[in-house]
């Protein structure tokens, strides 16, 4: 392993140093200690091979680490945290980006109880996901499988969908754990990042999932400062397991421990791998495997084999499989009605209404038809169909789809108005003369338009697939009242579309999963109100990014190629801020709701004890309450709706952002209600990663409270300081 020395703190290396890092064993800390001691009493029953057997998962019969005598039944996964990978009569959830533009944390708890639901029902113990990498770069290929650009946002909602999930008993896996924030050279690019960066970026989310009691954690295929994330004593030993305690297990990403890795991946803290993959290479772990020889001769201790086993051992007591669990089979139908009618909500209340010119709900009124929306029953990568989510491992095969031409007509079947379909992406002129037809005084042309993206590769660029954005123009030049309907993973380009007058307004669907028809139906006829906010910035160009993907490298390499983590904090809207960049839409973008709310009475509350100034990473203050923020919101328009106020703070901290996000809520009021919303500030939250002390420091100074209706819609401003011992 070769460590990047401009990266690493020296502290650190200190301990590592002295030979063979041996991450600690798990002690039972944060409500674990029954699961735990349930655990060693069994595992003290079981023979090296069956210990060995445990350290290996497939989903084949018979069961991996199934010990019968013992009544352990073993672990079967599934992949897929937009429903239940590749089995059938699963339901199709609106993409995790999608859930996290809700900005609700109720619903992306909901979301994640129906994930656990179906996957308990077809006897699936652990279910990967909440992913929760950071949108580093715009056009990351796994963009959609994650919750956005900042590691607040990321973590709540990663924080809610572990713990939804597991309400049923069923484990999530966190991932990818740590740097994976790009697809290009995935398995050979080292992710380079500061100890602060990682702190207050990288970690931070995972931390939150931890925080949630997270049963297992998935180490990823790139490098981090050098070393591989799946056998690196830094970010898996010290950082997941020395600061933050967690106590699941650490599963690698499929074929992820390299050959000759095995030893310092299970030193650092790997605890179980999928038996050989690809399958002609040699098992990592497992009997007769890499691990099982290191064991022999103690290059991996017996004690740390042991603990391996304990881990996955406690987190079956912790999760209650050892009771009643269901039996293993993937074609269990887990679908419900109940289930459909979430998918819709979720669906509607996570499109961002990026434009509105008109300001009242888009189809209140009878309309004429446009360009795009097709038949259903198409793949990810289709100009078909819905756009449902990207591809890769995390697809899921919908059960259905209701397009938006099926909900369309559904519509003016209900209503008495009249749907004309054009469906054709490729031919501009036919285009521009069909929406003509469109263009009368009571007519809306809807042009459908998508961004593919998937599991393997980054984007190039920011524009729509199969020339979108040249659709939306020819319909735009000859329809007065063109909407677009913009289905993407991440950031798109609006620039060379978005204000042309006839652009009326623009939808930010994402992928809404496989009632996208009902949902988008939903708001443009005004049955819910807009209340997403963007969990990214909409740029202007592309080159205003902070960071892109060097596509260059796709090529193979065996020597880690480094991607330098130049920005450091200042991703996304940090860097937009800092740099003085105008964004087309800014991150928590408020969408245009068809109601107004005010903002008023802004109350700033700091603790008034003389406070330490740094505590360690591992101490339990970290999550101590230091401020409480209060304001009031009050609905002034004319009908109901959600808003969604964010608090964000600016640091007297040397090097930090202008601000960042520190606390959201969602606030349903009727017209002319008034709510008093209350955001608690942790110690964490208020501090800085100080990598000389190595731990949380409240800096000395004012800290900037702001609360506002996005990161650039401020509307009440205040500030407080602390008393420092
Ligand atoms: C992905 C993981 C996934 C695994 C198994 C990998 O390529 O990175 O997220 O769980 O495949 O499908």
């Amino acid at each position: 392993m070769h460590i990047a020395s401009l990266l690493v703190p020296a502290i650190a290396l200190a301990s590592l140093a002295s030979g063979q890092y041996v991450v600690p064993a798990a002690d039972g800390s944060d409500g674990w200690a029954d699961a735990l001691g349930k655990a060693k009493a069994l595992v003290a029953q079981m023979t090296q091979e069956e210990k060995l057997n445990i350290t290996q998962q497939n989903n084949d019969f018979p069961r991996v680490g199934e010990i019968d005598r013992l009544g352990y039944t073993g672990l079967f996964y599934a992949d897929g945290a937009e429903g239940i990978r590749g089995a059938s009569y699963s339901s199709a959830f609106p993409q995790a980006l999608n859930g996290a533009a809700t900005w609700d944390r109720n619903l992306l708890y909901r979301r994640a109880v129906a994930i656990g639901q179906e996957a308990r029902a077809k006897g699936i113990n652990v279910q990967f996901g909440p992913g929760v990498n950071l949108m580093r770069t715009p056009n990351a290929g796994r963009g959609f499988e994650y919750n956005g650009a900042d590691p607040y946002l990321a973590g709540q909602a990663g924080a809610q969908h572990v713990q939804g999930v597991q309400s049923q008993g069923v484990m999530s896996t966190v991932r990818h754990y740590i740097g994976n924030d790009q697809e290009t050279g995935r398995r050979w690019t080292s992710s380079n990042m500061g100890d602060r960066t990682a702190h207050e970026l990288y970690l931070w989310p995972f931390q939150d999932a931890v925080k949630a009691g997270v049963a297992s954690t998935m180490c990823s295929y790139n490098g981090l400062n050098g070393t591989y994330s799946c056998a690196d004593p830094m970010s898996l030993g010290k950082w997941l397991h020395e600061e933050l305690k967690f106590q699941g297990w650490v599963l690698s990403d499929f074929g992820a421990i390299t050959f000759g890795e095995e030893i310092d991946a299970a030193n650092a803290g790997v605890d179980t791998t999928r038996v050989a993959d690809p399958p002609s290479a040699p098992f990592p772990f497992g009997p007769g495997s890499a691990l099982s020889a290191a064991v022999a001769n103690n290059s991996v201790s017996q004690d740390r084999l042991d603990d391996m086993v304990h881990r996955i051992v406690s987190a079956w007591y912790k999760l209650g499989q050892d009771q009643d669990y269901p039996a293993y089979n993937t074609s269990v139908n887990s679908l419900s009605k109940e289930h459909n009618e979430l998918i819709r909500e979720i669906g509607a209340k996570s499109i961002v209404l990026l434009k509105n010119s008109n300001s009242v709900d888009l189809l209140g009124a009878p309309f004429g038809g446009g360009a795009g929306a097709g038949p259903g029953g198409f793949g990810p990568d289709s100009d078909q169909g819905n756009f449902l989510g990207g591809s890769g491992s995390s697809y899921v095969i919908p059960p259905y789809q209701v397009t938006l031409l099926d909900a369309l007509n559904q519509q003016a079947r209900e209503q008495n108005t009249q749907v004309f379909a054009y469906l054709d992406n490729f031919n501009h002129t036919v285009q521009a003369s069909q929406a003509s037809t469109g263009n009368l005084a009571w007519a809306t042309c809807l042009v459908d338009v998508r961004q593919t993206c998937g599991e393997g590769y980054d984007r190039a660029n920011l524009t729509a697939s199969w020339g979108g954005d040249q659709t939306i123009l020819s319909v735009a030049s000859q329809c007065a009242n063109t909407v677009v309907i913009y289905s993407a993973c991440g950031p798109f380009n609006t620039t060379t579309w978005g204000d042309h007058p006839n652009v009326t307004a623009i939808l930010n669907a994402g992928g809404l999963g496989q009632e996208a028809g009902n949902s988008l139906v939903d708001v443009l006829y005004g049955v819910v109100n807009p209340s997403a906010r963007l969990p990214y910035t909409l740029a202007q160009d592309i080159s205003d990014y902070p960071a892109l993907p060097d596509l260059t490298i796709e090529t193979l390499n065996t020597s880690f190629v480094d991607i330098d983590y130049n920005e450091g904090l200042f991703i996304d809207y940090r860097w937009f801020d800092k740099n003085d960049i105008a964004p087309a839409f800014e991150f928590g973008f408020a969408g245009l709701s068809y109601t107004t709310y005010k903002y008023s009475n802004l109350s700033v509350q700091p603790s008034t004890a003389t406070l330490q100034k740094t505590v360690a990473a591992s101490s339990d203050e970290v999550f101590d309450c230091l401020a409480i923020i209060t304001v009031d919101i009050t609905n002034s328009g004319q009908i109901g709706g959600s808003e969604i106020p964010q608090l964000y703070i600016g640091s007297p901290a040397d090097g930090a952002p202008i601000k960042v996000l520190r606390g959201f809520d969602t606030v349903g009021l009727d017209a002319g209600a008034k709510k008093t919303v209350e955001f608690q500030l942790t110690r964490r939250d208020l501090s800085f990663w100080d990598t000389y002390n190595e731990g949380w420091t409240l800096p000395e100074g004012d800290h900037q409270v702001y609360i506002g209706a996005s990161s650039r819609d401020i509307r009440e401003t205040g500030k407080m300081k602390f008393t420092l011992a």
